[in-house]
């Protein structure tokens, strides 16, 4: 089979010998938000190519390395640089890394993405905890012969977005006066931006912002029991809502202003788990 239980380990039992203990807490960072990973303290960082079975990053706002260090007073495994299906990545090889960190000892995951807002009570700098999302297109990254060993062949995925890491993240960002919206994600496989009419349609159906990553993640992460706080940054308001093009330099702008304020709440949440 192509990707078995051994296929995973693999991979792990590479990375578990470079770093040593466990690690609990996983991170894995959106465009331009990768400038959390040069925060973690004491790094052992393994580039995505010396691991075996793993991945490669394509996009060239991603960094492609694993950091393993200390973030919030808590060992954390960081992903700067994440994988998308619009890569051309099947779906199933997303599953890869999630189900690298569980195997790593991974319990909790913090997800972050730029997003462009659908829904017009949000404006470029906010930041929106995911509450849910809404997957239309493509497949699940856990679909052929199931693994048991990661978790069932069928799963509950009501609870995704972990409601007691969202509350935490709201008092963390009481305390830190960050303010923090809550809305559902929508996912588009990309790499274009959406139309128009697609973005109407998103709202219709229930969507709070729209982006190209994340949820594949979160699935396989539902599906090996570790729980997932996600959180977007919006960076643009999305596909005709303003009349002006979707840019990807105003979402790289967006991400640089916002930035230390992302990085402050995730630090502040990972302190507080
Ligand atoms: N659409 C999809 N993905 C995105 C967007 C968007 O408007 N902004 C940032 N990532």
């Amino acid at each position: 089979m192509r990707y078995a239980y051994g296929y995973y380990k693999k991979a792990a039992d590479y990375i578990k010998e470079r770093i040593g203990e466990e690690v609990q807490f996983g991170l894995i960072l959106g465009s331009s938000l990768g400038g959390l990973a040069e925060k973690i303290k004491d790094p052992v960082v393994i580039d995505y190519k010396e691991i075996p079975n793993f991945l490669l990053s394509t996009v060239e706002s991603h960094a492609g390395k694993l950091i393993v260090g200390n973030l919030g007073e808590k060992r954390v495994i960081c992903m700067s640089g994440r994988f998308h299906h619009y890569e051309g990545y099947e779906f199933e090889r997303l599953a890869i890394p999630i189900r690298v960190f569980r195997l790593l000892g991974v319990e909790t995951l913090i997800l972050t993405n730029a997003a462009g807002a659908i829904n017009r009570d949000m404006a470029p700098g906010d930041i929106m905890l995911i509450n849910d999302h809404i997957k239309l297109q493509g497949q699940s990254p856990v679909r052929g012969q199931n693994i048991p060993e990661f978790g069932p062949r069928f799963f509950d995925v009501s609870d995704m977005y972990t409601r007691d890491l969202r509350d935490l993240a709201k008092r963390v960002g009481e305390k830190e006066s960050i303010e923090l919206k809550e809305g559902v994600y929508f996912y588009a496989s990309g790499p274009q931006f959406e139309t128009p009419a697609e973005i109407r349609a998103m709202r219709i159906l229930g969507g709070d912002a729209v982006g190209m990553s994340t949820v594949t993640e979160a699935i396989t992460a539902a599906h090996c029991g570790i729980k997932v706080l996600g959180i977007s940054l919006i960076s643009n308001m999305a596909a005709g809502i303003t009349g002006d093009p979707v840019t990807t330099q105003e979402v790289n702008e967006v991400g640089e202003k916002s930035e230390e304020k992302v990085e402050r709440l995730i630090k502040q949440i990972i302190k507080e788990i």
